[in-house]
């Protein structure tokens, strides 16, 4: 199946190459649906470009146009935009053609992969090592998954790499530290848990701010490891081992898969990096510091921006290492894309080193190096978010408290007050937790559905939100039962599921016979909105907007509700004659599909029944 955009797209191109006309067709979807479904705004920069006015062209155009198959005659309107109406032949034919269950593509609704896969490296998570994962770390991590599931989806090839902060200072103070002041802790690597990494690097890090020598003694210690010595290798590997132990723990509660790719791992190449600038005279000293300039970087006084490579005293520092990141990623991996999910607050820092890639020739024309930075997570209050006693929200403890949560709205029967808003769809309202304590399902079984309730809220809310704005951790919002949320999308679901299960269908293997019949105006909506999945996916991959995916699954699953709303919609359980029935059933299947596999995208679990 190919996105309707892109159809009505090449049409339109095609009607501009007959004219002799250059540029794009402009093909959007419509912003008010008094205007069509999709709207072409092409005449005006033709018009520019090849005189007459843009009514006089966009005429031209529909005289070339050939959309008979797929709309109502078109028209053009103020100025020249050209609008596009999709018949319900059309809408019923395409959606006839989504394979059915079991069919070849039917767990990717039949569309298309794209006709040019690359090598993309999503960056992503990386937090630093030594502490424990704190509410930072969210966004990058669920940002950076979604965004890898979207090209993986198209046909990309991804490679997932957790860039951890394991190489530096921290590392050398918190030998030194356990060496003065715990050396039998040294001994006992294996009994070391994150907990107590992460206190004695408070008690090293408070050491090392007053304690010139102890300053000294750790600056030591990290040379000592860059050099390879042996036991300070030992102690470093326990500790990272420790800490990427308990970084997966949580990568695994979230279903999210990556490769450990951190620092350590550019240490022999970081030399050659510098070799490179060097060689190619690309670099310079200045201050006893070996810096790249690049075109348009200033400091405030308007002087030169230097990046650092080499400090004075001969060490290397992050820039280094994500220069020597990028030669791999591009020479070694093949990467035409890499996609760094990384806080705003570190924009320059990718500018910069960038521009220095750019510069040294190692990133040419055809890779693309994006920065995709994200704003802040607040409390619910809108202050920064800290626990009480002023230190950082632990990742762990936000996850256990938002599935706490979870299981104690869902055992209140809130998803029953929900539904009782709509009479019909509380008669059709899937099984709840409350239900289902009633009916003797194990604490284990509603565990499992709080766990993914609780992790789905917390990760669709994050989704949901604009990428570079900060946003309140606010979890009476995000758990929800009505609203733009993870558990309205699962409900949603499991819904449409209990629909199929009412009227004796296993959607899993319903294999539909005859054509899609759409003549009620629900009916057509639902269906124009189920066509615009595929382009949807385009959209947010091209923008790397995880909410553009959000917000259309949230408008799908308003339509469906309207759909099968009694008064607004129609019937559909026991609809006549029966090839409406089916139709309609099969509608609501192509619903509960293209839910499920959207939230798959955005790396949530769907349930049968919550
Ligand atoms: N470890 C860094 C931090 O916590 C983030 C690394 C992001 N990735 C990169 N290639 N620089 O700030």
């Amino acid at each position: 199946m190919r996105s309707t955009l892109r159809e009505l797209s090449d049409r339109v191109a095609a009607a501009m190459a007959a004219l002799g006309l250059e540029g794009d067709p402009l093909v959007r979807p419509s912003t008010d649906p008094r205007f069509g479904d999709y709207q072409s705004n092409c005449a005006m920069g033709a018009a520019r470009r090849a005189g007459g006015t843009p009514r006089e062209v966009a005429e031209a155009i529909l005289g070339k146009l050939d959309v008979a198959d797929c709309c109502e005659p078109p028209d053009v309107a103020g100025p020249g935009f050209i609008n596009f109406r999709l018949t319900p032949a059309f809408l019923a034919r395409s959606l006839g053609r989504v394979p059915t269950a079991g069919e070849p593509g039917a767990e990717r609704l039949g569309i298309d992969r794209t006709d040019h896969p690359t090598v993309v490296v999503v960056d992503l998570s990386s937090p630093n090592l030594a502490k424990e994962m704190h509410v930072g770390h969210l966004r990058s991590t669920v940002i950076g998954d979604c965004v890898a599931r979207i090209l993986e989806f198209q046909g990309h090839h991804v490679i997932r790499e957790n860039h951890v902060g394991d190489w530096g200072t921290q590392f050398g103070m918190l030998v030194a530290y356990l060496r003065r002041t715990r050396p039998n802790v040294l001994d006992d690597l294996d009994r070391l848990v994150i907990a107590d990494l992460e206190a004695f690097y408070v008690e090293a890090k408070s050491l090392f701010d007053r304690d010139e020598a102890f300053k000294k003694q750790s600056q030591e210690t990290v040379v000592r490891l860059q050099r390879g010595d042996a036991e300070t290798l030992r102690i470093w590997r326990a500790f990272c081992n420790e800490s990427l132990r308990h970084c997966h723990a949580i990568y695994e509660r979230l279903n999210v898969s990556l490769i450990d790719r951190g620092e350590s791992f550019y240490n022999d190449l970081m030399p050659q990096v510098i070799d490179r600038l060097m060689r190619d005279g690309h670099a310079r000293e200045s201050d006893g510091a070996l810096c790249v300039f690049c075109d348009g970087f200033q400091t405030r006084e308007g002087a030169p921006l230097p990046l650092i490579v080499r400090k004075s005293d001969g060490g290397y520092n992050y820039a280094t290492s994500d220069l020597a990141t990028i030669v791999h990623r591009i020479e070694t991996l093949g990467a035409r894309r890499v996609i760094y999910v990384v806080g705003i607050a570190q924009k320059l820092h990718f500018d910069m080193v960038f521009a220095a890639a750019r510069k040294a020739g190692w990133a040419g024309e055809g890779v693309a190096l994006e920065h995709l930075g994200f704003g802040n997570v607040l409390s619910a209050s809108g202050a920064p978010f800290k626990t009480r006693e002023g230190g950082t929200v632990k990742l762990k403890s936000l996850m256990d408290e938002a599935v706490a949560r979870a299981r104690s709205v869902l055992e209140s029967g809130g998803v029953i007050a929900a539904a009782g808003a709509d009479e019909d769809a509380a008669a059709d309202r899937p099984a709840t937790g409350a239900d289902a304590a009633r009916a003797g399902m194990t604490s284990q079984e509603m565990d499992d559905i709080a766990e993914t309730v609780g992790l789905a809220a917390i990760k669709y809310f994050d989704l949901q939100h604009n990428l570079v704005k900060d946003y309140k951790f606010d979890l009476d919002t995000m758990l929800a039962l009505d609203g733009n949320t993870a558990p309205y999308m699962l409900y949603a679901c499991a819904r449409v599921r209990a629909i199929g299960r009412k009227a004796g269908i296993d959607f899993d293997s319903f294999c539909p016979e005859g054509g899609l019949v759409l003549e009620h105006p629900a009916e057509i909506a639902l269906a124009k909105s189920l066509l615009r999945f595929a382009e949807t996916i385009d959209q947010a991959a091209a923008d790397l907007r995880p909410n553009v995916l959000t917000d259309y699954l949230y408008d799908l699953s308003k339509q469906f509700s309207r759909f099968y709303d009694r008064k607004q919609g129609v019937r559909v359980i026991d609809a006549e004659p029966p090839g409406v029935r089916v139709s309609r059933l099969r509608l609501c299947d192509l619903t509960a599909r293209t839910l499920k596999l959207g939230l798959s995208l955005l790396g949530i679990r769907t349930l049968e029944r919550m």
